[in-house]
């Protein structure tokens, strides 16, 4: 027999009718709330994202142009509230969310020592995807932008803390000065043993060289217009089995470098592109919600493949460090695991994917 339940107008009153307060528990609960309040005032911080997706609102308050060719262009962003901001280590980026929703990240290339400022530097590059035409274009002072992290996927190790390398040598192509330069700085206020080498088509694309000026023949510059093409052996320099090589710059240069490199040296590097796809095997993912079967060629990242049929799929570093492009893997299904889009790969002939 199906139950039956009196209609709401025969609710008691104490449920359905208006609510009562007690006069003494208000009272209570409006000092309690000033005193929140005034708590939140007093140890107002920014360090709380305040959005869930962990990203936080950032104003652009300063912009130069760090490059004699004007190309270069630094920004320096602060919190709404000009409050302190989380602290960050040489080596970190931010990710940035850009105005048409595109993500980038960025290296900072400030003093960790502020701490209400984060610095930093993007190249315009006409045929570069638009990200950074769009910081150029549109990050004006008084912008705002949406930012996480940041994030260190390029830590510097120091010689005796973590490290057992006696030297330090940085290479920097171009714009890859912009994780290297906090790095000198550090390694120069702490007086270790370090040298440089930065590079570029000519002095006018070489951003902060006013700033590397005052570590006189530590750095050393070369141009391609100048000094030719440099080889591993000028980039690496005085570079010993017992140093340690940070380097930010093209593949091309990373490879060269990597070849070259005393055994036993340590190479720590950050490229600006993906890494290469070496021995892909073509697969099919299939799509788990819709059945769609896309193929991967062995050349291609499953994230480019399945973005040709989905295009707004999550990505950010593409380089397979910061998890943005995860996705569960599905086996008679059952969530297997998870991709990587940008990076990983799968060796049987076709994986289920939570797309
Ligand atoms: S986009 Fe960052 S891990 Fe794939």
């Amino acid at each position: 027999m199906t139950p039956t339940y009196p209609a709401p107008t025969s609710v008691p009153g104490d449920l359905w009718g208006r609510r009562q307060r007690d006069p003494l528990l208000r009272a209570v609960a409006g000092v309690t709330t000033a005193y929140m309040r005034s708590l939140r005032f007093l140890y107002r911080t920014d360090l709380t994202p305040p959005v869930s997706d962990g990203s936080r609102r950032m104003l652009v308050r300063e912009r130069r142009m760090v490059a004699h060719d004007e190309n270069v262009v630094s920004l320096t962003l602060t919190a709404p509230t000009g409050g302190e901001l989380d602290r960050w280590r040489p080596g970190a980026h931010l990710d940035l969310e850009l105005p048409s929703g595109r993500r980038r990240q960025y290296s900072l290339c400030g003093d960790p020592a502020d701490s209400r400022a984060y610095t930093i530097a993007v190249r315009r590059i006409p045929d570069g995807g638009g990200g950074s035409l769009e910081v150029h274009d549109l990050l004006h002072p008084g912008a705002s932008v949406k930012v996480r992290g940041p994030y260190n996927a390029f830590p510097l190790a120091l010689p005796g803390h973590g490290s057992t390398a006696d030297g330090l040598h940085f290479v920097a192509g171009g714009i890859g000065i912009t994780p290297i330069l906090p790095m000198v700085r550090l390694a120069h206020r702490l007086g270790l043993d370090w040298s440089m080498v930065y590079t570029g088509r000519n002095r006018e694309s070489l951003p902060f060289l006013d700033q590397l000026a005052e570590f006189g023949d530590r750095v050393t510059v070369r141009t391609d217009d100048g000094d030719g093409i440099p080889t591993a052996a000028e980039l690496l320099g005085a570079v010993t089995d017992s140093s340690a090589v940070y380097c930010c710059g093209p593949i091309p240069m990373i490879e060269a470098i990597d070849d070259a490199l005393p055994p036993g040296a340590e190479f720590h590097y950050e490229r600006f592109s993906p890494p290469p796809i070496v021995d892909g095997r073509p697969f099919e993912a299939e799509l788990a919600r819709t059945g769609e079967v896309v193929v991967v060629p062995a050349d291609r990242t499953a994230l480019d493949a399945i973005s040709d049929v989905r295009p707004g799929l999550a990505f950010s570093c593409r380089q397979g460090f910061c998890g943005t492009c995860a996705v569960r893997v599905e086996h008679e299904g059952r969530t297997s695991g998870q991709m990587l889009l940008c990076v990983e790969r799968t060796q049987d002939e076709r994986v289920v994917l939570d797309i």
